[in-house]
């Protein structure tokens, strides 16, 4: 199959180049300000692509249409905001994702994110990493075991989210665009709802145009000056300024956020506040998920390439 054409249009992940490149013919577009020159000398010999949702530019119609030979989207991602499903599908090439293999870690993540927020793990760092410990005066956190956990999305990552919870004896509500039957928690038919019945707010849905924006004024208040805002989907899910206000002027107790909405860039006035714990969009970020997607990436491409069924196929 070398002579098949594969782009990577980020750096994502070296393990996952290395595996394109031993099966593929690999070209990587790191540098999208020379987009041009690049799809004029190689866009005929590319069927694939593999995007990542966590930066660059993902698979978009300006780059499905900079590529005539492109069959297949196989991204190295289970979010696929950044690819635009409807046209692939009215160009007939196929998307896939990596479902499952991540969602452990993405879960983890969000536990470790109410905990590093209502205990405030970073800033006892810096606390004690600062030389602070003599002063006797580090202020008192805030529980986990028995809060009100809130997932909006009750997904593969809201449920393994949901039972992590419930191990802390935490009880557990959801809202989603449908109630889900086999489900026995509490479901709320609003976002508002849900924000004004639990106390930690964990955003863990798909981004689609309904979900933008989603966590407004309106939900953050219901929330209000005791409530915790975690955020593992995507950053758009959040009206980031509200949210910013919010915290600055008390209205919201704290937040921990792995995704932001104009990524890498991060609002300035979080830099200062302590309420706050920022990871740079790592929720599938381990050794060994990294090599499961990206596995799950490559076994999709050879499928497809081989006429073979896809395993994960979305379009
Ligand atoms: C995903 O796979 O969608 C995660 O956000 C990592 O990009």
């Amino acid at each position: 199959m070398e002579a098949i054409g594969v782009l990577m249009t980020y750096p994502t992940s070296s393990y996952l180049e290395q595996q394109l490149s031993t099966r593929f013919n690999l070209f990587r577009l790191w540098n999208i300000s020379h987009k041009h020159q690049f799809f004029k000398d190689n866009a005929a010999s590319i069927q694939a692509v593999v995007p990542s949702t966590q930066l660059g530019s993902g698979a978009d119609r300006e780059l499905i249409d900079s590529l005539p030979a492109l069959e297949i989207v196989s991204s190295f991602s289970v979010g696929l905001d950044k690819v635009d499903l409807e046209y692939c599908k009215e160009k007939g090439i196929r998307v896939t994702n990596t479902p499952d293999v991540l969602t452990d870690d993405v879960a983890d993540l969000a536990i470790g994110l109410i905990l590093a927020t209502l205990r405030r793990i970073c800033e006892s760092d810096r606390y004690v990493r600062g030389g602070m410990w003599m002063n006797n005066d580090f202020k008192l956190t805030v529980k986990f075991s028995g809060k009100r956990v809130g997932i909006l999305g009750l997904g593969r990552i809201g449920t393994a989210i949901a039972k992590r919870a419930e191990s802390f004896n935490c009880s557990i509500s959801y809202h989603s665009r449908s109630q889900k039957p086999e489900s026995n928690y509490k479901y709320f038919h609003s976002v508002v709802d849900l924000a004004s019945n639990c106390e930690i707010l964990v955003v863990a849905c798909a981004l689609t145009e309904e979900t933008r924006h989603i966590i407004n004024r309106e939900v953050i208040d219901a929330l209000g000056p005791k409530g915790v805002l975690i955020n593992i989907g995507r950053g758009p899910h959040i009206d980031e300024p509200e949210l910013v206000s919010a915290l600055v002027e008390g209205r919201l107790a704290g937040a921990g956020l792995d995704v932001f909405e104009h990524e890498p860039q991060v609002p300035e006035e979080l830099f200062g506040l302590d309420n706050v714990v920022m990871v740079p969009h790592v929720g599938s970020n381990t050794v060994e998920t990294e090599k499961a997607m990206a596995d799950l990436v490559v076994r999709n491409l050879e499928a497809h390439f081989f006429k073979k069924p896809l395993l994960t196929p979305v379009v």
